[in-house]
């Protein structure tokens, strides 16, 4: 019989997740059904709404034990029962992490097509819904203007990397935060960032305050807590915050609150939730935009890449820690069967 490997829930994780919290299971390889595609995938992107995912404070419910992780994965169309796909195209499918799928081939949400002009892997990175995040809060949420000084953290993360590099082709000077000198060199040498500052060093808000001596004008917070509240105090007058995420809460019980609202009132600042699910109509607009830049040369990625399945609990643990360098992904199978 032709199985299909997955990774399922072993018990929920308490504070950051373990490879023990997971567990490989399987099951028989699915067929596809009438109006169904079966996708056999080849890369599984691993994304820190996830953590979330398991627990239930994002998406459907809460896993339970030997439930399939939530996730997004690439793959090629090996049979289709639907009008719209055929045997070898590309789609990026919301499988779950696991070797094959079945689903519904007109399920717009579940299944998108990709017309591949660049490498796979890309399509769940800076050219998929992480690249779509980016776009989202630096195209329309609060494009800098030109000379702005635009600051992101997480900034050589998938949507760091490219909010910081969409910010710097619309003409702003663009400063990242990051963890380590490593992401930093990242940041200034590849994705030709104006400065980045490591914010685990002891004196790095001095370092921020010296990398944007007029204050920020725009800040695209990846990380929330403390490090928001940090970037608050450097608000340049009418600066902008785009809350795109809170990657330091996603780990502990009881979501830190930020302390610092004050300067919002005196900078007269805006913040603004960002949803990427609100930009999924613009998709198309994103991809042809994005890859014109890639094209150019002037969207630069970087990738933490492990192959296998069974490899993947312990390659998100290390997302979860913060130790991924660049967009996390796991290499299924081989793109050509
Ligand atoms: N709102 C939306 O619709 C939407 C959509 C997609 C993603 N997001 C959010 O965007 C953010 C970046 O996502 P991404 O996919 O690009 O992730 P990512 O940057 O590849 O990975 C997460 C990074 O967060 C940083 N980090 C800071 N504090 C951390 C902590 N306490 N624990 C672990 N990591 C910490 C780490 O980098 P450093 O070492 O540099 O700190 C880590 O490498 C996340 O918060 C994510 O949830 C939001």
């Amino acid at each position: 019989m032709a199985v299909n490997l997955q990774v399922q829930l072993a018990r929920q994780p308490e504070g950051v997740p373990k490879p023990g919290d997971f567990q490989i299971g399987q099951g028989p390889r699915p067929a596809a059904g009438p109006g169904q595609i079966l996708v056999r995938n080849i890369y599984l992107s691993l994304d820190p709404y996830q953590r979330g995912a398991i627990a239930g404070t994002f998406g459907p419910a809460r896993l339970n034990q030997g439930d399939v992780i939530m996730g997004r994965c690439l793959g090629e169309v090996v049979e289709s029962h639907h009008p719209n796909h055929k045997p070898g195209d590309i789609v990026v499918v919301e499988s779950g992490w696991q070797q094959y799928f079945a689903v519904d081939g007109g399920a717009a949400g579940l299944v998108r097509k990709i017309k591949p002009e660049a490498p796979l892997s890309l399509y769940l990175g800076a050219l998929g819904p992480p690249g779509l995040t980016a776009w989202g809060g630096v195209e329309r949420l609060a494009p800098p203007g030109l000379g702005e000084t635009f600051v992101v953290s997480a900034a050589s993360g998938p949507v760091g990397s490219v909010a910081g590099q969409l910010a710097k082709a619309k003409g702003a000077r663009v400063v990242g935060i990051a963890g380590s000198e490593e992401k930093c060199r990242l940041a200034t040498q590849k994705f030709g960032f104006d400065a980045c500052v490591n914010y685990k060093t002891a004196d790095w808000t001095a370092a921020l305050k010296a990398a944007c001596p007029g204050g920020v004008n725009v800040y695209f917070d990846n990380v929330g807590g403390a490090m928001l509240d940090a970037l608050l105090a450097e608000l340049a007058a009418f600066g902008r915050v785009v809350l795109c995420g809170f990657i330091s809460q996603y780990n502990v019980t009881g979501a830190r609150a930020t302390n610092n609202l004050g300067p919002l009132i005196a900078k007269r600042a805006t913040m603004k939730g960002l949803v990427v699910y609100d930009f999924l109509g613009e998709t198309d607009q994103f991809i042809k935009a994005a890859t014109a830049l890639w094209k150019q040369g002037k969207l630069a990625t970087h990738e933490d890449r492990v192959a296998g399945i069974e490899n993947a609990p312990a390659h998100f643990v290390k997302l979860m820690k913060g130790e991924n360098v660049g967009k996390a992904i796991v290499a299924l199978a081989p793109e050509k069967a």
